[in-house]
Parts: structure tokens; sequence; C-alpha cells
């Protein structure tokens, strides 16, 4: 297949594109994974399922370590060090069996009475003001009051944590080739610098809480590097932070504008956890994912030469007709049990039991709350955040009554 010109049917630095990306979905789903050439690289894109899920099991071909500049590995926000997210086997196994160790299920349902406290009190406040807006007042504040105390830092200083993992995470639109811009690096100072005292402070004075569970790891036996360590936990700050926080607001949304399923759901709570699966397929908050070919394969029928990139479409896939019967249809009685919203594979998403644990609270509680819950003015445009990878709005207004 010829290299195409980047056209709009994929273009993640165009407004429009990134605000709905779905009707370019449907025209990608359509055939094999196209080619594409950005910046003087090859570029390919795998939206269809069987394609999507292809990719994300073979980590051999498809590596998951990004070819980053001089300038990124010094300036960047993990200055050089292997993450479990952006290595490949046996670096990424390493890491993520020293992660699993403390990152466990257990300690993710013993945190199930502090999000309901949470969210309780965030709801509380929403009663008392009689407005609502999704992110402001409950997606924004949740999930990053929740890794903050799973890390073991004042639940207090949320907001800073919010204003750096925002700022970086609206900057990750960056043109590739492009220098960190200056106010980026700034942040990422300030972030590192503030997590390197507390993993030192940890050291003197171990907690129940996860760094010092890291921490420990480290230091019995070295098996991670002390970088490596600082690069877990802004990680986890990142990873369990702004996805999640999209998770309420695009499954808001969806309630929103679905009113049958809104009711639906109000009426079945049990429906709620299948409803956070149709969420994570219809809408999810991260769109797409990243892998470098190490070798000349096929996917799909299209030919991809080693060197290229790959733009994996998880959003697209949870919408491939092939896989899901009706896929533009919103539907919380389906089981989207296979959907990749978390990834498939060896990088299958670690935080997910968390995900869906702080999703069903919050947006269950929600609705018990508030019966008369609709969008304010379904006519006002919506207004999405910066990035496309990770799709979220910075509004969603709600009327209470
Ligand atoms: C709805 C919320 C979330 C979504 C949609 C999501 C999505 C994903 C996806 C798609 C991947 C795989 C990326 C790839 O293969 O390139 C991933 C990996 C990961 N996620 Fe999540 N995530 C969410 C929440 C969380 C939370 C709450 C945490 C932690 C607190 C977390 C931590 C991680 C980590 C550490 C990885 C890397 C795992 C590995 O590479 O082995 N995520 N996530």
């Amino acid at each position: 297949m010829e290299a195409q010109a980047v056209s709009i049917s994929f273009n993640p630095w165009d407004r429009s594109f990134r605000d709905n990306p779905y009707p370019h979905y449907r025209v990608l789903l359509e055939g094999s994974p196209r080619k594409i050439e950005l910046f003087g690289t090859p570029f390919v894109i795998a939206a269809r399922y069987a394609d999507v899920v292809a990719i994300l099991r073979d980590y051999v071909r498809f590596s998951s370590v990004q070819k980053l500049s001089p300038e990124v590995r010094e300036k960047g926000i993990f200055r050089g060090a292997a993450t479990v997210l952006f290595s490949d086997p046996p670096v990424q196994t390493r890491l993520r069996r020293l992660i699993s160790r403390d990152f466990t299920p257990r300690r993710i349902r013993a945190m199930e009475p502090r999000i309901r406290e949470i969210t309780t009190m965030l709801l509380d406040q929403i009663e008392r003001k009689g407005t609502f807006d999704v992110m402001e007042d409950l997606a924004n504040a949740l999930p990053v009051m929740v890794i903050a105390e799973m890390l073991g830092v004042p639940p207090e200083n949320y907001q800073t944590f919010k204003h750096w993992s925002d700022f970086i995470v609206a900057r990750g639109n960056t043109l590739p080739g492009q220098p960190v811009p200056d106010d980026v690096v700034k942040v990422i100072d300030e972030l590192r610098g503030y997590f390197t005292r507390e993993i030192e402070k940890r050291r003197v004075n171990p907690g129940p809480d996860l760094i010092s569970a890291l921490v420990a790891a480290h230091d019995d036996n070295e098996a991670m590097t002390a970088n490596e360590l600082l690069a877990f936990v802004i990680l986890l700050l990142l990873a369990g932070n702004e996805t999640t926080t999209n998770l309420i607001g695009n499954g808001m949304l969806a309630l929103g504008r679905n009113p049958d399923q809104m009711d639906l759901l109000r009426r079945n709570p049990e429906l709620t956890a299948r409803a956070i699966e149709e969420m994570l397929r219809y809408d999810g908050p991260v769109q797409a994912t990243s892998r470098r070919v190490t070798a000349d394969c096929e996917i799909g029928g299209t030919e991809i030469p080693a060197g290229a990139e790959c733009f994996v479409l998880l959003a697209a896939a949870n919408r491939d007709p092939a896989q899901f019967p009706d896929p533009e249809r919103f539907d919380i009685t389906r089981e989207p049990r296979d959907h990749v919203a978390f990834g498939d594979g060896i990088h299958f998403c670690i935080g997910a039991p968390l995900a869906r644990l702080e999703g069903a609270i919050a947006i269950g509680e929600t609705l018990r709350r508030f019966p008369n819950l609709r969008i304010e003015d379904p006519s006002a445009p919506l207004a999405y955040k910066g990035s496309y990878f990770l799709r979220g709005l910075d509004s969603l207004k709600m009327a209470l009554d």
C-alpha cells in the first residue's frame, strides 16, 4: 500500500478531530490498517478490533519502548528511567512483578470505604451548592484524592497534584520533535522534587502506604533502581488520575445523552458494573496507545515495515461492528467484557480494578442522590481538554432538579 498524505481521518493535532473522532473511526474501521507518513516517519493506524488485539498481544514485534530524543530523556517526565508502561520484557516483566506485589486487589478493595466517604463528602458539597459541574465538583477531585491516600501523601495536597498532572497531560499533544516547553520542564521538576522528598521520608520513617512498600521492594534487593521507583510513583499519579476522571466524565455524559439508560440504571443499580464496562467501551478515556514495529510484518492485510510507529486505536476497536453489534448504541445491558479500553496482553492496565471501583461508586452514588439529574443545556457545545490520547471534558454542567 502506498503511503498516503495525512488526511483528516486521523489527525490528533486537529481540534475538531479530537472533539469527535468517532465518525473518522468509522472510515478507518472499513479497511486494513492504513499507512501514513508523519514528520518523515511511517505510521500505521490500526482500528479494527482483530488488528488491535493482534498488535497488543505481540510485544516482540510491537514494542512499547519509545524512541525519545536526547532532549526528552534529559528533561522529560521520567528522565530516561524504565517504566512498566514504556518497556518490553524482560524489563517490563521485572517491574510489573515488583509492582503487582504491592499494588494488589486487596489493597484496592481496602480503599472502598474511603472512596465512599470522599464521594459522599463531594456530593454533600454539590447538594449544598445546588449546581453541579461533573468535572469540577466530582470527577477531577475523587481519583486524585484516592491515589494520594494510597501513596500516603496528604490528600490536602491534591490540588497541587491535580495542577501538575493536568499541566503535563494537557501538553501531551506537543508535536513530535518539538522541544519540551520551559513551563512544562518547570512543573516536571516540581513534581519530581516533591516525590523524591516523599520517598526519602519513607526510607527513614516507613508507613503502611504504597510508596513505603515500593521503597522496601527497592531497598530489599535493589530490584528497582531509585530512578525507576520515582518514575513509577509518578506514573501512578498520572495514569491513575486523568483516566479515572475521564471515565466518570465521559460516563456521565453518555448517561445524560441517553436518559432512558440513566433511568434504567437508577431503577436497577445492580447493573452498575455492567454500565461502567459499557461506558469504557463506548467513550473510553484512553483513545489510543502506540507501539514501535521491530520487524517487518503483516497485520490485517497491511505490510508493515520495521521502524514504523503504530497508533493502536483502542476506542475505534471498541466500536468495531465485527465485535460489538450496533456499536454506536450506548446500551448498559450489554456485557462488553472483551472491550480493550484497558488494553490487552502484558500491559493490561494494572489499575483497572481501582478505576472500576471508583467509577461505580461515583456514578452509582450520584444517580442515587440526584433523581432528576440531566444535562443542563443539551445544545451547549462540549469543551474537551487538549489531549487526543486521553479523552475528557473540561466541564460538564448538569441540572439537579
Ligand atoms: C478508567 C481508567 C483507566 C483506563 C481507561 C486505563 C487504561 C490503560 C491502558 C489502555 C493501558 C495499557 C496501555 C498500553 O498497552 O500501551 C494501561 C496501563 C496502565 N495503567 Fe491504566 N487505565 C486506567 C486507570 C488506571 C489507574 C487507576 C491506575 C493506577 C492507579 C493505572 C495504572 C496503569 C499502569 C501502571 C499501566 C501500565 C501497565 C503495564 O504497562 O504493564 N491505570 N491503562
